[in-house]
């Protein structure tokens, strides 16, 4: 009932032809689009290219961030309704990588989430343990306060038209997948979670494993009960093992 999303996060890569080149060949691509959807995050000054190059495919495009604000004096800052403007559909919220190094708490990327939601994009909020948090045992209530900053106190079904990313910070980049078993069981912690306070929307909630995800690694990933398809980041700079990844997505919907 969850058709597959597969969502491309370039990080700070590409640059103004290559990413015109990657995206149409991901847009192009032999996918059976019936079974599942897609969208790419490109930086933002590549956002108006890439929407250009996959307009009048199925494939979507985002963000990889947003301001809490949607207008006013923040310098470098980008808010949601240009994001709006530019016909993104996501929006990447809390990446280990802006938590990490951009100092974001459980606060602010709750308040970029409700950002993108004021403003009709839909927030791909990312949660994941650190190695550190794993080894002392505490990645299920790391994960668990993650989700529920968003969730607060729960008088408002916040995930209904909203993506969880599960990326533990340990598989991001650097090569080692988590285990199906290890992704599975996060999965179903965040989706017990949503499904406790909204049973309906945790049932329909899609919820991404992110982490060195690859063609290769995607098929077993994506047959757990749980996983919904995948946040890509490495592998989304190549068109074939992107597009790995989404037949490998189709299958999992068969
Ligand atoms: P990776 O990144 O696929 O390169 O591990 C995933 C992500 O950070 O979203």
């Amino acid at each position: 009932m969850r058709q597959p999303l597969v969502v491309g996060n370039w990080k700070m890569n590409g640059r103004l032809g290559e990413a015109e080149e990657l995206a149409r060949a991901i847009a192009g691509a032999e996918v059976d689009w019936e079974h599942v959807s897609s969208g790419i995050c490109p930086p933002f000054p590549l956002i108006d290219r890439v929407a250009s190059a996959v307009q009048d495919s199925p494939v979507a495009w985002g963000a990889q961030n947003l301001h809490q604000e949607d207008s006013g004096a923040f310098t470098g800052e980008v808010a949601g309704p240009l994001l709006k403007d530019l016909g993104c559909t996501y929006v990447i919220v809390g990446h280990s990588e802006r938590r990490d190094y951009f100092g974001e708490s459980n606060e602010l990327v709750a308040e970029k989430f409700f950002a993108a939601k004021r403003n009709g994009l839909i927030p791909i909020l990312c949660v994941g343990e650190t190695e550190a948090e794993r080894d002392a045992g505490k990645a299920g209530e790391v994960v668990r306060e993650q989700v529920q900053a968003v969730l607060g106190d729960g008088k408002e079904d916040v995930f209904r038209d909203a993506v969880i990313a599960y990326e533990p910070v340990w598989a991001i980049g650097t090569g080692r997948t988590a285990t199906p078993e290890q992704a599975q069981e996060m999965h179903a912690l965040i989706r017990g979670l949503v499904k406790e306070a909204y049973p309906i929307t945790g049932q329909s909630l899609k919820i991404l494993y992110g982490g060195s995800m690859k063609a290769a690694s995607a098929p077993e990933l994506m047959a757990q009960e749980d996983i919904d398809g995948g946040l890509i980041g490495g592998a989304s700079l190549k068109a074939d093992e992107f597009i790995g990844i989404l037949r490998a997505a189709v299958a999992s919907d068969l």
